[in-house]
């Protein structure tokens, strides 16, 4: 296998349109900070690099719902992203952002290198295009009826309800998102990147050069590729964004997915003058974390464009995860499914280890993965706190209790302990393989390992049994379950930072490095260490119930939203007369009060015109009997009294009932004398 002088890793820069959860975590940012930590233990020149991502549609429209600028809603998400990335030891070397002055530079300089290379091709295409909002909308911006399943709110590129990708064009009765006026087709000047021209090169690159890369990834790049690629436009007719640097392009910025991965460039230009080396050279290893629904863009686009470039390496490795769901159900940012980083970092402090844990032993590697509560809890209480805890605990607190808290000094190994300690060689290299081929759970196995072979061994000598008789003996064994657990603090740093920072801490030990896993001599004899601490708790049963509590209530408001958006069905027919019957008049609400005892009622005195009268009207929910003296309402005043909690209502007030169960009352559009007839 070639040998590399350096690394240089990207993980995908999340969009800063939300925060981050545990579905990203999983598959890109826990292995890609596994792979970083691990290269820098070994002492390689590595550098990871990330960042936000900050242009594109979803921003313009999120910020357009909550009545702010795009720039206010990427400057909020990127610092919860970024502080919480910190929050859980993620170790990027720069984590920056798109909107950044370095990244604007570069990316409109990569763009005017392509076109003056005349590497794009221009066309003239017919777009959507919002006549009283005077703009071209973007796909997102368009939304109609679903041609496969008659969703009436499908977006222009995707529908959510049958998870069909569309063009606008295929959309039923298109609306514009913005105005809900009725777009017309436009002709747009666009550049376009022809795939097609690099077609031959990316099929030998990948399908036959890179047939070491996980299969998910080399099948999805076969699919395409054997399709046939297509030209494809890399600038947006949208205010928001890089602006194209090209004369007569006012009005168009750069697509996302064209500006995006060259953030990585920008990223490290703004971490070291030196980026060239680790762009620009054979020698460097490049590798891309992403999620699966980033491969085509980072193995055929971004190559495409590197190359179209000249003088960037290519990527040697994307090794893509699949997705990780939350207890049974796709995570969704705007169905609010998913634990939020954020969050976990607030309600379960000094925790971030078990997260890092638990998203590694379950990443979607292969297939996608279920993420539940109980999982979470059994493999904190039954690995976390039975084996890698108790472990460590046990050794530190025998050695404190037998040998007042120092190192003793071993005696001579019997063969049990040769052959103990013998295992250490083979984890090491199995651990390295494991984490060079981008198998994090299998190497998180390896790992833990260590740990279980030291419980295994304290277990089979019991120290605690032989320290009646045989003191040399206990010396001998607590020396190597000290060592074994020095060596653990070495193998678990990549995957669990904080944890083996705090072993070192209790071993009293600077930092160790990669060499010195399956050492044996790594703490001298009377080397002194600290009083014993647990490196893991129990997760009780109520914190897991909380937490499916919040999930529950979020499924409860979705049901709830769904419902809303159902229309009532019209009712049975009736005839003219019927409706004739029915004496609906225009009254004036003169006085209002709660009834006692009562949540919904409200006892109202109105001027029908005919007469004043009292109505009992179920609308406490909905309105405070302040805001309704003086109101004009419509009342059916030809109801049969009733009696209601003890009072007698004379009629009933009309109101409109939303969807989702809004009581609106309903008035006349300007002042009319009280007695007014409708009908
Ligand atoms: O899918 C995403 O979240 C994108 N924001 C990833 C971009 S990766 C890169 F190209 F910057
Ligand atoms: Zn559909």
């Amino acid at each position: 296998m070639k040998k590399f002088k350096r690394y240089l890793v990207t993980s995908a820069l999340p969009y800063a349109n939300g925060p981050v959860h545990i579905g990203h975590l999983a598959g890109v940012y826990i292995p890609s900070d596994i792979y970083v930590r691990y290269l820098r233990l070994r002492g390689e020149d590595v550098i990871s690099v990330c960042g936000s991502d900050e242009h594109g549609v979803p921003i313009t429209i999120k910020a357009r719902q909550e009545g702010v600028t795009p720039q206010d809603i990427v400057d909020k998400y990127h610092g919860i992203i970024k502080e919480a990335f910190k929050g859980l030891g993620m170790s990027f070397d720069i984590y920056s952002r798109t909107t950044s002055p370095m990244h604007h530079e570069t990316a409109a300089g990569f763009f005017r290198t392509l076109y003056d290379k005349g590497e794009f091709t221009e066309q003239t295409t017919m777009q959507y295009y919002d006549e009283e909002a005077r703009q071209f909308l973007a796909d997102r911006y368009i939304v109609g009826t679903c041609p496969h399943c008659q969703n009436d709110r499908a977006y222009g590129d995707q529908c959510e309800k049958c998870g069909t990708s569309l063009n606008a064009t295929d959309l039923i009765n298109p609306r514009s998102a913005i105005t809900g006026s009725v777009p017309v087709m436009r002709e747009t000047k666009h550049w376009f990147l022809p795939l097609d021209k690099h077609e031959e090169f990316l099929r030998k690159w990948i399908l036959e050069g890179h047939k070491e890369w996980k299969a998910n990834v080399y099948g999805q790049c076969k699919s395409w590729l054997d399709l046939g690629l297509q030209p494809r436009a890399v600038s947006r007719d949208l205010d928001w964004g890089i602006p194209v640097p090209v004369e007569g392009a006012e009005g168009k910025v750069l697509y996302v997915w064209f500006d995006a991965p060259i953030g990585y460039i920008s990223a490290t230009k703004e971490l070291t003058p030196e980026w060239e080396k680790y762009w620009k050279d054979e020698e460097t290893k490049m590798v891309h974390f992403i999620g699966k629904d980033n491969i085509v863009f980072h193995c055929i686009v971004f190559p495409a464009m590197l190359r179209a470039h000249g003088g960037y390496i290519l990527p040697e490795n994307v090794p893509a995860n699949e997705f990780l769901n939350l207890e049974g159900d796709k995570i969704s940012t705007s169905r609010n499914w998913a634990v939020w980083l954020h969050e976990y970092l607030e309600e379960f402090p000094g925790k971030e280890d078990v997260l890092r844990y638990v998203l590694c032993a379950n990443a979607p590697e292969t297939k996608d993965n279920d993420f539940t509560w109980k999982d979470f809890q059994a493999r904190n209480n039954n690995e976390l706190v039975a084996v890698l805890g108790n472990f460590v605990n046990r050794a530190l607190v025998l050695t404190d209790k037998y040998f007042g808290g120092r190192v003793p000094a071993p005696g001579e190994l019997t063969d049990y302990d040769r052959d103990t300690l013998g295992e250490l060689p083979a984890i090491k290299r199995s651990l390295e393989e494991n984490i060079e081929n981008y198998r994090f759970r299998e190497a998180l196995k390896d790992a833990m390992n260590i740990a279980r072979l030291g419980n295994k061994y304290l277990a089979d000598t019991e120290p605690w049994k032989l320290i009646k008789t045989d003191e040399a003996r206990v010396a001998t064994i607590l020396n190597l379950a000290l060592q074994i657990t020095a060596n653990l603090a070495i193998a678990i740093e990549p995957f669990m930072p904080f944890t083996s920072e705090k072993i070192l801490r209790l071993l009293c030990v600077d930092k160790l490095g990669w060499e010195q896993l399956g050492e044996t001599a790594l703490l001298a004899p009377g080397h002194e260490i600290s009083k014993p601490e647990l490196l893991f708790e129990k997760i009780e049963d109520s914190v897991i119930e909380a937490q499916l509590q919040k999930l529950a209530d979020t499924r409860k408001k979705n049901l709830a939203k769904e419902a809303s958006r159902t229309i009532a069905e019209q009712k049975d027919s009736v005839t003219f007369d019927d409706f004739g019957r029915m004496d609906i008049r225009v009254a004036t609400i003169l006085e209002a009060e709660k009834m006692a005892k009562t949540k919904k009622l409200l006892k109202l005195k109105i001027d029908t015109g005919l007469d004043k009268r009292t109505i009992v009207s179920g609308i406490a929910e909905h309105y405070t009997p302040e805001s309704l003296v003086g109101k004009q309402v419509l009342v059916l005043v030809n109801l049969e009294p009733r009696e209601l909690k003890g009072v007698i209502s004379q009629g009933m007030i009309l109101m409109a009932q939303t969807p989702g169960g809004e009581l609106v009352l309903l008035g006349p559009s300007g002042p009319v004398v009280s007695g007014s007839t409708v009908g």
